[in-house]
């Protein structure tokens, strides 16, 4: 693993009896040709030795933050310098939600909450630790500020019991981190996609629009983004900033976000609509505002073009990834619209009042394409937006291995 060269990694080993698994990975991590510091928790001393840490990774292994020989010299800052990617693992209940807190009241969660390289968890706990509210809201807060968390894996459990909490396997995590290193999953690949909403303008003053805010196209740009792709947002009128590495075109009606999409879709290997489009626009926009002196006024519509479906037909189309907001039977109704408009993947988004959807922070998606499904859980949109995004990349990458062969 070329990429692994001359990289400094600070694992953090928090308190779980899969802390023994450390000490492999140690070894996996220092053959792959990186550096390897250890910084333990004190309850992490309870499963495996610093003896043992030491001699794998061939540096002192630090444990308090109060140590005379290292802070003199302010060490914990100097260690949250020296890392390019911090590595807990295992990473307790309680030292995730240390570190989702932004607690420092020990040497690892001081480091976390110093350090600006990226950081990754690997989970380790009892299934009904993981399950827990108290848990599943951490986790959202790790992943909502770019927190990776790599796993758990299911299976059986040390306290005998079966479930999530497994952490993952040394070369799992070795394959993890070398991936963090290397260009990301969609390095090299130009995403293109549209977000928000469109205002279609009944004269100067009014407009017929939808509650899109934005959120869910901001977070899947930002997810690419993170990948490494190349990501063009092309966005109705929303109140977001734009993600790191992004580049925005704003837009305001559905022929404008045509426009904007058409001129730059011949470059790109992925397209999503995420955009709630306006199907339809006044047919005339009046060129000064009306007068109220009807008690009653028709708005005549006309269709405007269907963005996605034209993205789709292209002689050469890129992945094209749709979605389906729907208030009953999302399912049944995004298949019909993946099938009509021809896309590869589209996510049936149940829009329902009570739901996530337009507006909220949270939803839930059920991914569908040619012969395959996949149920994302309701959680955050940023978190969201990273499990559609590798699902996206999977399908990417199938399909292309499929035409290569
Ligand atoms: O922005 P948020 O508040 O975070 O909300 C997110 C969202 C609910 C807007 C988003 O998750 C979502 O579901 N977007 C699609 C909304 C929509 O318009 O769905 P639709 O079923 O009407 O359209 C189907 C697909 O065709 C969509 O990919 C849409 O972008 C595309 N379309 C629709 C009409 C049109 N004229 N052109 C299009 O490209």
């Amino acid at each position: 693993m070329a990429v692994m060269h001359g990289r400094k990694i600070l694992l953090g080993v928090s308190g779980g009896i899969a802390a023994y698994k450390t000490a492999q990975l140690i070894r996996l991590l220092r053959a792959a040709g990186a550096e390897v510091r250890v910084v333990m928790t004190r309850a992490a001393e309870q499963f495996i030795t610093p003896m043992t840490l030491q001699a794998l990774s061939g540096q002192p292994v630090r444990q308090s933050l109060f140590d005379p020989a290292h802070e003199a010299a302010m060490g914990h800052i100097e260690l949250a310098r020296w890392a390019d990617l911090i590595l807990v693992a295992p990473a307790s209940a309680d030292c995730m939600a240390r570190i989702a807190a932004g607690m420092a009241d020990d040497l690892l969660t001081t480091i976390c909450l110093a350090s600006e390289v990226p950081i990754a968890l690997a989970p380790a706990m009892n299934q009904g630790m993981w399950r827990n509210s108290a848990t599943e809201h951490n986790v959202r807060t790790l992943a909502r500020r770019g927190i990776r968390l790599w796993g758990p894996a299911e299976g059986d459990q040390a306290c005998g019991e079966t479930g999530p909490g497994r952490m993952l396997e040394p070369e799992q995590l070795l394959h993890l981190v070398g991936e963090c290193f290397s260009a990301g999953a969609a390095g090299g690949l130009t995403v293109l996609l549209t977000a928000g909403p469109t205002r279609e303008p009944i004269d100067p003053v009014r407009f017929i629009s939808n509650r899109s805010s934005g959120k869910m196209g901001f977070a899947l740009a930002a997810a690419f983004a993170a990948q490494g792709a190349e990501v063009t947002l092309v966005s109705g009128p929303v109140v977001l900033p734009t993600p790191p590495g992004v580049r925005r075109i704003d837009v305001e009606t559905a022929l404008e976000m045509e426009a904007a999409v058409m001129a730059e879709v011949e470059r790109c290997d992925i397209f999503v609509g995420c955009a709630a489009v306006a199907d339809y626009r006044p047919a005339q926009a009046v060129g000064q505002k009306i007068k109220k002196t009807a008690q009653t006024r028709d708005i005549g519509l006309v269709r405007n073009p269907d963005i996605l479906a034209t993205v789709a037909a292209r002689p050469r189309p890129p992945f094209t990834v749709g979605f389906a907001a729907e208030t009953e039977r999302p399912v049944e109704y995004a298949q019909e619209k993946r099938k009509v408009k021809g896309v590869d993947m589209i996510a049936a988004n149940l829009v329902a009042a009570s739901q996530g959807g337009f507006e909220r922070d949270e939803n839930a998606l059920t991914v569908l394409w040619e012969g395959g499904r996949k149920e994302l859980p309701m959680t955050d949109k940023p978190h969201l937006a990273q499990l559609l995004v590798t699902q996206v990349l999977i399908n990417y990458a199938e399909r292309h291995s499929a035409e290569d062969t």
